[in-house]
């Protein structure tokens, strides 16, 4: 499995522990930047890592901004993406067991960096339970098709 990361200078601070869950998992990561704390536009990395897990070129992605809030909200806007906005382990398990989410964002300024790291592990072991779930997201790509 290949993770695409995604940062603005408020998520920066998280980058190297979901790095480390991803090794420690043994998955392969893309990281789509930033590669420093100086200040930048958190959509343009969320369409950088929205666009990879669109296309295929990673299974899924970790993005990373001060709440995680505006990252997500970027990253939702492409179609076929679902990116559920994380701060505990529970939604970390419920946006992939529910949502199929295939992106998940995190804040730095809210969320420490051990607790990233196993949000990051829950999120990228945990699979899609289908069923009655997949009825929901199936409304939930006829909204995104009809608007
Ligand atoms: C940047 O200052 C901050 O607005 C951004 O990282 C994020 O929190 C937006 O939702």
């Amino acid at each position: 499995m290949v993770i695409g990361i995604g940062a603005d200078h408020g998520g920066y601070v998280l980058k190297p522990s979901v790095i480390k869950a991803i090794e420690q998992l043994g998955f392969d990561y893309i990281d789509y930047g930033t590669y420093s704390e100086d200040s930048c536009d958190y959509p343009d990395y969320a369409l950088k890592v929205a666009n990879a897990v669109k296309s295929g070129e990673v299974d899924r992605g970790i993005l990373l901004c001060g709440t995680g809030i505006g990252i997500c909200i970027a990253a939702n806007k492409v179609k076929g993406v679902r990116c559920g906005h994380v701060t505990d382990l529970f939604s970390a398990k419920a946006t992939a067991e529910h949502n199929d989410a295939n992106i998940i964002s995190m804040g730095g300024r809210i969320t420490s960096p051990e607790l990233a790291e196993q949000i990051t592990k829950v999120f990228l072991t945990t699979e899609f339970a289908g069923g009655r779930h997949q009825r929901r997201i199936d409304k939930i790509t006829e909204i995104e098709n009809n608007n």
